[in-house]
């Protein structure tokens, strides 16, 4: 959308917005309707909160604030699509760059309330029964979801910081020698030479190009955190190239914009200005050309630890209390302070200048396709691994998102839950959390009762902070390693599910993750939810606890009580609440009735095996059918149909059941399988198994 200038927007008339009361005043738009006790409203992607939004403000502000804390009212994106269930049941969608205001009874327990300083803004308001239908508007509106390389949906290892080849290779064989499986491991930003973006460190990267090799051929992917802030130093390449091309944020009083942040003093790219992405994107020559498949892009809210002046005013407030004595009123240290974020001001293409706050949302958006830019150039055709920390709505067709600087404390784990159900809902498929907490010390029951979650979290990821409690799966002993290898077994056998599922939830433009309210009739549910169309997940959240309760909406569900990924131990429960057992070293999946779940045997990572043997669970009391998929995993040319599917019907008969199959195989796309284990079992929990081998 374009942003006009303050004067050119119109005032009169004010609008009608069906289901809201709007008004116009001098400072924009805000809208409001009452909400009905038993309204829900769901949506706002990555916040923090329950699941149903209600009880909070929300300000829609990209933000680096690392303490997750529920008073919190912004984290480091903008996904401002609501979803109103009630008597009246719509979805809602503000198209707008900058700060948006939500709240959703806060202020007065019964009133939706938007404010908006801008009435340049473009509302949808989708007016569907159904809350799936609901979702698919809006995502025929903004775009289809981020499709990752295959390998994206392996376990993934990460810690600030590996910081050099031997670290990195010795985690990497520990992997390998233990038998855990893993696709990826990052590199923090101690791979640069200081912190100086699109360098490497000659010191601890002595050959990267034959590094990034080696680690290939093992099967694991290498993926560098890339960070906006330039480093203000002469003689430095990305530095001098910007600052002769104009590339960087401009300051509203004189000048170039200064931000500190891990260089220190650094300029940041201007990515409102298209030149700019491209230049950037070139800046990835040296790293895609070794071989790199995937970035994240951090710090791009954009992150300001401190401007010059900001330094120079703490060191004349010390000075001052020398003399004085101690102000608390005047001690104001904080990083990314509203005043910084105003005297940044961006260009567009057109070369009109807009104040940054107008569009302060994009600024991860534009770093994002700036990143997609060097991919297009030196992999073209290529599917990539991007995840960015900063996002808006958009971001979702070309990227991931991790959820940021999460704590390792049960309250984010249970976090985690919720905001995969609300990210997956605004189009964010691809996302998770760090596995374990990325701050503070983690514990063995906590990090295994995450990485049972990880097991149905689309970004599987293990990430902490320097300075925290190591947490590879083998920090914590045998025991709890041998637990968390079966969680892990259990992904990589459940592939065929997980990836046949994601695909056809992006073909159908059906949320990946949901809750059960999108499915069932149902009551509030916030820690259980849909993997797919077939699987229930409800993990354990809570501390030493030997079980959950876990709701059963609407038909019949097959418990597997999961210890390892070739064992069954099944049960058939009627729909209502029950108080089901998991101890430390079992995890809870249903599996719905009538629908039919995929796995094959865990590798040790994904690369670019194929599938040979399928094994077929259902759980079947009338007739289910399951549609296996299958693409290059690597490439775009899945859009142009280029992908082969296998659609598997089982139907009841009296005592026995009838497997119809049915291939529609594209000839680049073999569908490579020549056994098929069938294992279904009936409304007593009964099982059959049939075997057909081609
Ligand atoms: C930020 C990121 C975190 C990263 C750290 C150092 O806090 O969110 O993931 O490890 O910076 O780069």
């Amino acid at each position: 959308m374009t942003v006009l200038p303050v004067e050119e927007r119109s005032l009169d008339p004010i609008p009608t917005i069906n289901h809201f009361d709007s008004t116009v005043d001098e400072k924009g738009l805000c809208l409001a309707q009452t909400l009905l006790p038993h309204d829900k409203v769901f949506g706002l992607g990555q916040t923090l909160g329950s699941l149903n939004k209600r009880g909070k403000l929300y300000r829609l502000y990209a933000t680096d604030d690392p303490v997750h804390t529920p008073d919190k009212e912004c984290l480091y994106g903008s996904h401002p699509f609501l979803i109103i269930v009630g008597a009246n049941t719509f979805g809602l969608f503000l198209d707008y760059p900058g700060e948006i205001i939500i709240d959703i009874g806060f202020t007065d327990l019964d009133l939706l309330q938007i404010r908006i300083n801008n009435c340049d803004i473009d509302i949808y308001v989708f007016e569907c029964k159904r809350i799936l239908d609901i979702v698919r508007e809006y995502l025929t509106v903004t775009g289809s979801p981020y499709v990752p390389p295959k390998w994206a949906f392996g376990y993934q290892q990460s810690r600030w910081s590996y910081p050099d080849e031997s670290t990195i290779l010795e985690i990497g064989k520990t992997f390998r020698q233990k038998g855990f499986p893993c696709d990826a491991i990052y590199m923090d930003i101690d791979y640069m030479d200081a912190y100086k973006v699109f360098t490497i460190s000659e010191q601890r990267f002595k050959n990267f190009e034959g590094f990034v090799d080696l680690m290939k051929r093992e099967g694991f992917r290498l993926v560098p955190i890339i960070d906006p802030a330039v480093k203000v130093e002469e003689g430095y390449n990305v530095y001098d190239d910007g600052v002769k091309k104009g590339f960087f944020c401009k300051s509203a009083r004189d000048g170039l914009f200064f931000a500190a942040v891990w260089p220190g003093f650094a300029h940041l790219p201007d990515f409102h200005n298209n030149d700019v992405r491209k230049w950037w994107g070139s800046l990835h020559k040296r790293l895609l050309e070794a071989g790199i498949e995937g970035f994240w892009n951090d710090m791009n809210e954009p992150s300001i630890f401190y401007t010059p002046e900001a330094v120079s005013g703490f060191y004349d407030i010390v000075e001052q209390m020398r003399h004085r004595g101690f102000d608390r009123e005047k001690i104001d240290f904080k990083s990314n302070r509203s005043e910084f974020f105003e005297d940044i001001v961006q260009t567009g293409d057109d070369g009109i200048s807009v104040p940054h706050n107008r569009i302060h949302n994009l600024y991860g958006f534009g770093m994002a396709q700036a990143t997609v830019e060097g991919f297009n150039q030196y992999r073209p055709g290529q599917r990539y691994l991007l995840l960015t920390r900063s996002s808006c709505t958009g971001v979702h067709r070309i990227a991931g998102i991790w959820t940021g600087d999460n704590m390792s404390w049960w309250e984010h784990l249970l976090s985690h839950i919720r905001m995969l159900m609300s990210l997956s809902m605004t189009g964010f498929f691809y996302s998770g959390a760090d596995l374990g907490g990325f701050g503070c010390d983690t514990h063995a029951e906590l990090m295994i009762r995450w990485m049972q979650l990880g097991v149905f979290s689309p970004l599987c990821r293990n990430h902490s902070a320097m300075g925290t409690r190591f947490q590879e799966p083998w920090a914590f002993g045998d025991k709890p390693f041998d637990i968390m290898r079966e969680a892990m077994r259990l992904r990589y056998a459940l592939l065929p599910y997980t990836y046949s599922e994601y695909m056809r939830c992006v073909r159908e433009l059906e949320p990946f993750i949901s809750p059960l309210i999108f499915h069932f009739d149902t009551v509030d549910v916030e820690d259980q939810f849909m993997y797919g169309g077939s699987i229930m997940a409800a993990p354990v959240c809570q501390s030493n606890a030997k079980g959950r309760y876990v709701n059963l909406p609407s038909v019949r569900w097959l418990l597997w009580r999961f210890r390892r990924f070739d064992e069954r131990d099944v049960a058939v429960y009627e729909p209502g609440v029950y108080y089901i057992s998991a101890e430390l070293d079992e995890m809870l999946i249903f599996i719905k009735e009538n629908t039919l779940v995929s796995m094959t045997q865990p590798v040790d990572f994904i690369g670019h095996r194929t599938c040979k043997s399928l094994t077929v669970i259902g759980f079947v009391t009338d007739k289910a059918t399951f549609t296996y998929y299958e693409d290059d995993g690597e490439t775009f040319k899945y859009k142009d149909g280029s992908f082969s599917t296998l659609s598997i019907t089982i139907e009841k008969e009296d005592d026995d059941y009838s497997i119809m199959l049915a291939k529609d195989e594209h000839a680049d796309v073999p569908i490579e399988i020549n056994e098929l284990i069938f294992e279904i079992y009936d409304a007593q929990g009964h099982s059959i198994c049939r075997r057909i081998v081609e």
